[in-house]
């Protein structure tokens, strides 16, 4: 075991730092306030090759590991998490589903433009009536033969207005169970499909989040990604990436906080010398640096997993479980340090605060990790 880094790994986190600070941060307050989806700044992110990380080169992607993943989305989510999420989405979910279970002609079709950023996807299970209980798909995909004609509503999607293509889990066999449901690859501007207005978020308010309607949707047989039935293995199995993903956002949500707070508590000064001399700060950044160290160590261990094929749905589980509640930790301290400060706009840390919830709700809520690290340890 050894804890360095590779020279490409390093370049890739400095390249995302340095994007961070000069593209991102400018701006952050106001897209947040106006809830306004970074645009330009995810297009640089794709010419960058940041939204195909970790897909091969041969489908328009960056072929890097997922360490080198992690360390991109730490950086990234300490300055903005709205732009994070796209990151995230986009290759955890969306690319390595293509890539890991498409046919080449999807991969050509839809996976290509989708690594090299020219378009974004979209990753498409909760429904009104079925979020943690994702097995309840109410969204039908009725079989007529060269095509599924697609029925329902999703909701809460990132990504939902801005994406291109969309990954689409609906029940084909409701009498087959999770087994009779299956993904289908779902464009815009299919007739019947239309999108619902954005919804008004407490965080991550420049993320693109949306409901969708499906209405008599032909989505042609060649657009179902694998065997049928194997939609919601397909989703399962796909999440277990996106949480590392969604677990290295939540420890740049901490970090980036944790870095504002040691900074204000060494220049800011009460009864004659810098918070930072008090005890009692001390400790909170003490206990800070080392929930965001483990965080981290828990990233990178599910991410060296997956790099080396060796199962990691039950690491990312315990990753994202973790450095979530250590976002909401350390936001909460952060801002606690700031004192009054804290709790306007120009410290970015009540932004931090309210981003890093979120963190503990999508792609499996904390109790949901829960259930699934007790199955693992029990079974
Ligand atoms: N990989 C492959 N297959 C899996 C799997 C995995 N990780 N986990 C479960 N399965 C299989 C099971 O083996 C089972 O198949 P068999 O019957 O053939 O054995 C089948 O899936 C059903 O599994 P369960 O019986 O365990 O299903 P369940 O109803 O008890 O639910 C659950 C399990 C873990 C709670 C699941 O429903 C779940 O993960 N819920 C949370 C949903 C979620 O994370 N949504 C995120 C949406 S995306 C998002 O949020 C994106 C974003 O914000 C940015
Ligand atoms: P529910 O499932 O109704 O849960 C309510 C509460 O009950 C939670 O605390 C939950 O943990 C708890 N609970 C439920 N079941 C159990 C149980 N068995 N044991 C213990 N506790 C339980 N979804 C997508 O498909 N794609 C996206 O791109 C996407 N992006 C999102 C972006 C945002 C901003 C938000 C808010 C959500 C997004 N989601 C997305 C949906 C997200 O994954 C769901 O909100 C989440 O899975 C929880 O589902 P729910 O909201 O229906 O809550």
């Amino acid at each position: 075991m050894h804890f360095e880094f590779t020279e490409e790994q390093l370049m890739i986190r400095q390249a995302a730092r340095d994007f961070a600070q000069t593209e991102l941060k400018p701006g952050v307050i106001e897209r947040d306030e106006h809830q306004k989806f970074p645009a330009e700044q995810i297009k640089k992110l794709g010419e960058l090759g940041f939204l195909g990380l970790m897909t091969s080169p041969e489908y328009g992607g960056a072929g890097m590991d997922a360490i080198s993943y992690v360390l991109a989305m730490e950086e990234l989510s300490k300055i903005d998490a709205s732009a994070s999420v796209v990151v995230s989405v986009n290759n955890s979910l969306v690319c390595y589903g293509l890539e890991k279970y498409g046919s080449e002609e999807q991969k050509q079709k839809y996976l290509v433009p989708l690594a090299s950023g020219e378009v974004i996807g979209a990753f498409c299970l909760s429904e009104p009536e079925a979020g943690s209980d994702a097995t309840s798909q109410h969204t039908t995909a009725i079989d007529m033969g060269d095509h599924y004609l697609l029925n329902g509503t999703k909701n809460w999607i990132t990504n939902g207005g801005t994406a291109s293509t969309y990954l689409v889990i609906a029940q084909t066999d409701a009498a087959k169970g999770h087994k009779g449901i299956n993904a289908l690859i779902v464009e815009k501007g299919m007739p019947g499909f239309t999108v619902g207005p954005k919804e008004n978020k407490l965080g991550i308010r420049g993320s693109d989040t949306h409901s969708l309607m499906f209405t008599d949707v032909k989505v042609p047989k060649a657009n179902r990604i694998g065997e049928d039935g194997f939609g919601f293995k397909f989703a399962m199995n796909t999440l277990e990436g996106g949480r590392i993903g969604i677990a290295a956002q939540a420890l740049g949500i901490a970090s980036g906080a944790y870095e504002l707070a040691l900074a204000y508590a060494k220049e800011r000064k009460t009864f004659g010398k810098p918070i930072a001399e008090h005890q009692a700060i001390q400790f909170k950044l003490a206990d800070m640096a080392t929930e965001i160290e483990a965080a981290r160590l828990l990233c990178l261990k599910a991410a060296w997993l997956k790099d080396n094929h060796q199962p990691y749905g039950r690491a990312s589980a315990t990753a994202k479980l973790f450095a979530s509640k250590v976002a909401m930790d350390t936001t909460v301290e952060a801002v606690q340090i700031h004192g009054g400060y804290g709790f306007v706009k120009e410290y970015h840390v009540e932004r931090l605060m309210r981003d890093a919830k979120i963190t503990q709700i999508y792609e499996g809520t904390s109790e949901i990790q829960k259930i699934v690290i007790s199955r693992d340890i029990l079974k």
